[in-house]
């Protein structure tokens, strides 16, 4: 059976990731680097192990986690769906089952906002829980504050972020710390509201509530 460790000897992947990274690098985008595709495959791993998903599906979790920007090679636009083409073909050769394939693609071809991303399996839910909730100022590359942009300002202004699932109360929530001399709450909201929507339904689809704190409130 295909891991994440062995996903992630592919040299081929390593080197479509680097360069996808690099070339929105050169449009001004926040970073999407190994540490963004580590974290996104550990925390899907997570939510859906949290959740009650076996110890395979939390394995499709990760591996999906690690390749979702893998499309930012081909264009910042559609990297979703770029993404699980190019997933696709490198699965198929590392030999892996058809239909763990077929939850990989729908899940990292699902994970956008923009390509109205959706919940569409289990591991397309934790993915998108997984994904919005990385962000955080070390994404921001400009050195050069007057050249943020608004999304720049957003990322930069978080200090801390994290998923918490409480089985008890039903409820999945994204915690975070926002610098409120950088950006104000309510420009976070603005920013970010499609990508909390997208969270919310994730959640409900895994049979959870979504919260979303901010400085200590509940705002959703
Ligand atoms: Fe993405
Ligand atoms: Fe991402």
């Amino acid at each position: 059976m295909i891991t994440l460790e062995r996903v992630k000897e592919s040299r081929v992947l390593k080197q479509y990731m680097i360069s996808g990274n690099q070339y929105i690098g050169n449009i001004g985008a926040i970073e999407h680097n190994m540490k963004h595709a580590e974290w996104t495959a550990n925390l899907c791993r997570d939510i859906l192990f949290k959740v009650g998903a076996d110890e395979r599906e939390a394995e499709l979790g990760a591996i999906a986690g690690y390749l979702h920007d893998v499309g930012n090679l081909v264009n910042r636009y559609g990297h979703g769906l770029s993404g699980a083409m190019i997933a696709f073909y490198v699965l198929l050769e590392l030999g892996m089952d058809y239909g763990e394939i077929a939850t990989i693609m729908g899940a990292i071809g699902n994970h956008e906002e923009q390509a109205k991303g959706s919940s569409v399996n289990r591991v397309a839910a934790a993915l998108i829980l997984a994904d919005k909730s990385d962000v955080h100022r070390s994404r921001v590359r400009k050195r050069d504050k007057s050249a943020f942009t608004q999304r720049d300002r957003v990322n930069f202004a978080v200090t801390r972020s994290y998923i918490k699932v409480e089985n008890d109360k039903g409820l999945i929530s994204l915690i975070m710390r926002i610098d409120a001399e950088v950006c104000s709450v309510m420009e976070y909201f603005e920013i970010f509201l499609t990508k909390m929507m997208m969270c919310r339904r994730a959640a409900n689809y895994l049979g959870y509530e979504f919260a979303l704190v901010i400085n200590n409130h509940r705002l959703l």
